[in-house]
């Protein structure tokens, strides 16, 4: 794995974008950047960082050649590989939830995120682009970011930006280089639906504009989330239906 850090930049999801367009050698690209001036977040939304104090870093997978139905396991596997790392840092102090479909939350707050971008051909992925942002030693959020936490306001350590990214990008890599076979897909996804955040709560969603109180069931094998309203019964809903009230989150 070809390892690249630096000072500044836009977003590393972007670099590596361009990387891949430049470069053909089917090596996985790890960048690291100290300070991300621009970062994305889902849906369009723009990824808070500090310097020093967030970790922010792309790894850009080539020639991987992945039906589209299996982007979704690929959440999961990079998710479980956040959590576990997450979990493992903090020694266990913290409890840590994925808000489906990756959102990491700490107790009932967010903190960290997974962007995963990809380039495609008709059929399959040919490249994927996987961006975190995970918020390590803040001290304090913008305002308007009033869901957003630190591990160091959680646990009050420091933790190192190198060290984190250097254990995380193996851990990655190592999740990609068995996703073709997913012996055990049943155990993980099993995992996955255990670490749900507000699993059989009730929480307040936008579902096809409507706004809903729902009660999470889990998720069903293609990443859809699946919940339950009096009304409607029980809905499979996708990622581009569904969008969590967050303002409404106790
Ligand atoms: C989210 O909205 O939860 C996803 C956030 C992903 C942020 C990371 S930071 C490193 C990488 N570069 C980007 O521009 N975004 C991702």
């Amino acid at each position: 794995m070809k390892i690249i850090k630096c000072h500044t930049t836009s977003s590393t999801n972007d670099d590596l974008r361009e990387y891949a367009l430049e470069n053909h050698s089917e090596e996985t690209v790890a960048l690291l950047a100290f300070c991300q001036k621009n970062g994305k977040g889902q849906r369009g939304r723009f990824w808070h960082a500090e310097e020093d104090k967030s970790l922010t870093f792309s790894m850009l997978f080539k020639g991987v050649e992945i039906p589209f139905a299996q982007i979704f396991q690929i959440h999961v596997c990079v998710s479980i590989a956040l959590l576990d790392f997450l979990t493992e840092i903090t020694r266990q102090e913290i409890n840590f939830h994925v808000k489906w479909p990756n959102d990491i939350m700490a107790e009932n707050k967010k903190c960290a995120g997974i962007l995963i971008e990809t380039i495609s051909s008709e059929r399959t992925v040919n490249e994927m682009i996987i961006g975190i942002g995970v918020n390590l030693n803040n001290t304090d959020f913008p305002n308007q970011l009033v869901h957003a936490v630190s591990l160091k306001q959680i646990s009050g350590e420091h933790y190192s930006i190198e060290n984190s990214f250097k254990t995380l990008i193996e851990r990655i890599e190592k999740k990609m280089r068995t996703i073709p076979m997913l012996d055990d897909w049943n155990g993980i996804f099993e995992e996955y639906q255990q670490r749900l955040f507000k699993r059989n709560q009730r929480i307040q969603v936008t579902y096809k504009n409507k706004q809903l109180e729902v009660e999470v069931q889990g998720v069903d094998e293609s990443g859809r989330l699946v919940v339950r309203e009096e009304e409607l019964g029980i809905i499979h809903a996708s990622y581009e239906e569904l969008k969590w009230n967050y303002n409404l989150l106790r």
